[in-house]
């Protein structure tokens, strides 16, 4: 049985607070779908709505520490410590879209490092948290990655750049290469999952680029205490500031580095 530290019991009980009421507005945007004006700004008003509940859950269970939320941004708190990292709703073009997949995340960072996050998916009551040190979960259930050894064996989460957002043909260029070498790549359309689906070993691997730090706290820290390695495209730490993930357990993250950073070289010019 996994003992929930006081501050995994705060983030949880935020989450599941937020998320009430997110599957509460989830099933009205079913029934917008079909009106012809849809379900867009009744949207944003959950996602709102969420961060509101979010933000008053953890300033009220830790008074002054700092945030960066999605929607309100960054503010300072009394503490220089410690800084919450939330995305009220990540997923949510599949949100809008009624397709039930999406999640909160909140992440803790203690002195620049990420101690503490989790990631809740409501539509199938999923807890994902970690603490570091303490382990990566599902609910009650200790997590570790994925076993397999072989790139042909994998499955490979990814997040496909969309309107105008990020380099499309540089990703096309990874996306070739990763689907020609695995068995099969994924875009399920929640980041912060797709990272807590690496930690369950449902993925092997999972890149993106151009992410938020709200995006991939938890779920970095979920990869690492699940036992998988999470790095930036170079190899580096540099994750929450560049955007860019590279998740995998420890048998593949090198190669799908290797991959990934292969499919990005310029082609070497011919001397004429
Ligand atoms: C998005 C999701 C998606 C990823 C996007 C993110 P949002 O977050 O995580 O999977 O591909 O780049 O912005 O907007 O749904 O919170
Ligand atoms: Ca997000
Ligand atoms: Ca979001």
């Amino acid at each position: 049985m996994a003992i929930r530290s006081p501050i995994i019991n705060v983030m949880a009980n935020a989450a599941l607070k937020a998320a009430r009421g997110l599957v509460r507005d989830f099933g009205e945007v079913e029934q917008l779908q079909v009106s012809v004006k849809g379900p867009g700004e009744f949207v944003s008003t959950a996602d709102l709505r969420a961060e509101r509940t979010l933000r008053s859950e953890l300033s009220k269970a830790r008074p002054g520490y700092g945030l960066l939320f999605e929607e309100g941004g960054a503010s300072d708190g009394s503490d220089p410590h410690h800084r919450w990292i939330v995305d009220p709703l990540d997923g949510t073009t599949n949100f809008l879209h009624g397709i039930p997949h999406f999640a909160v995340s909140i992440g803790l960072e203690r002195d620049g490092e990420i101690v503490a996050g989790i990631v809740y998916e409501p539509t199938r009551d999923e807890m994902f948290w970690a603490e570091k040190g303490a382990g990566a979960y599902l609910n009650d259930r200790r997590l570790r990655v994925s076993a397999r050894r072989r790139l042909e064996d994998a499955v490979i989460g990814t997040g496909i750049p969309f309107r105008g957002r990020g380099d499309h043909p540089a990703y096309l260029a990874t996306l070739a290469r990763v689907m020609a070498a695995t068995s099969g790549v994924r875009r399920l359309g929640a980041a912060a999952l797709d990272l807590a689906y690496v930690a369950a070993g449902r993925y092997e691997g999972y890149w993106e680029f151009a992410l938020f730090p709200w995006d991939i706290a938890a779920g970095i820290l979920l990869v690492r205490e699940a036992g998988g390695f999470v790095s930036d495209l170079a190899g580096g730490q540099t994750m929450l500031a560049s955007g860019d993930v590279l998740a995998a357990n420890g048998a593949l993250h090198l190669p799908l580095a290797a991959l990934i950073r292969d499919a990005l070289r310029p082609p070497a010019r011919i001397a004429t």
